[in-house]
């Protein structure tokens, strides 16, 4: 099996008023120039700034994502926003199950799980969050405690063509700390052979990006990595010279 078309995707979390779209034109027209290669880019602003920016992005190569959704399609649930919503502003990722929201929401497995399964049912595509924290790298349980999120937050009844996993290890997600190349080709053929187990051979095309503190300094020895197929990267996405020197590996 070929490997899968990179993806790298840009999460802006809760940054980014309306003035910051020149910021995704300006990606978009570097996307456009050719400046991601053979990679897939998306960005995932903030709810208020999808439909905006899918609007700027129509018809070309940067697909709109959205960070979060609710597991229902509608209802009374004040506050929250629907996949079905999202895919009506544009969007064609959702980013569930990031470990910001599993700290500041206590959201379960079970929850990422149920709001993967809404964004699938609106055709769109989950990209599913992973990682360990810090002192569980440091006990020698990160697989296992990153094995247990996939196992509560996959489904095999998911298409696996919809499916992305980011592995982001708490620890490195916006402090400049990396895992060695090696940590992360260990634990991404761990996860490789978690999905070749829930969807057999089609778990060899899931595409698994890697997260947390992705530079452009350290994009070409993280991209390099086996069965690294893309990153999901923060603070550097919402400069276009920073995402663009990332996704720029793929040149
Ligand atoms: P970072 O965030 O690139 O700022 O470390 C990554 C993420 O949380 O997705």
């Amino acid at each position: 099996m070929t490997a899968p078309r990179p993806l790298v995707a840009g999460n802006w979390k809760m940054n980014g008023l309306k003035g910051q779209l020149t910021e995704f034109a300006a990606i978009i027209e570097a996307v456009n120039s050719g400046g991601a290669g053979h990679a897939e880019t998306a960005i995932c602003p903030p709810f208020t700034l999808v439909a905006a920016a899918a609007d700027l992005a129509l018809g070309g190569p940067v697909a709109i994502g959205a960070q979060d959704c609710h597991a229902n399609v509608s209802g009374a649930h004040t506050g929250d926003v629907s996949a079905q919503m999202l895919a009506d502003a544009g969007a064609k990722y959702i980013i569930v199950g990031h470990s910001e929201r599993r700290t500041d929401h206590g959201e379960s497995n079970a929850t990422v799980r149920a709001k993967a399964k809404a964004v699938l049912e609106q055709g769109l595509t989950a990209i599913v969050c992973v990682g360990e924290t810090k002192s569980e790298r440091v006990d020698g349980t990160a697989s296992a405690v990153v094995g247990g999120q996939l196992d509560g937050s996959l489904d095999a009844a998911f298409d696996p063509d919809k499916v992305v996993v980011a592995y982001e290890p708490v620890w490195a997600i916006g402090t400049g700390l990396t895992p060695t190349a090696a940590d992360v080709e260990e634990i991404h053929a761990f996860i490789r052979g978690k999905l070749e187990k829930l969807f057999g051979v089609k778990g060899q095309s899931v595409r698994i990006l890697y997260g947390g503190s992705v530079k452009p300094s350290n994009a070409a020895e993280l991209m390099g990595v086996k069965d690294v197929n893309g990153a999901l990267v923060g603070g550097a996405s919402l400069k276009c010279a920073d995402f663009m020197g990332i996704a720029g590996v793929y040149r």
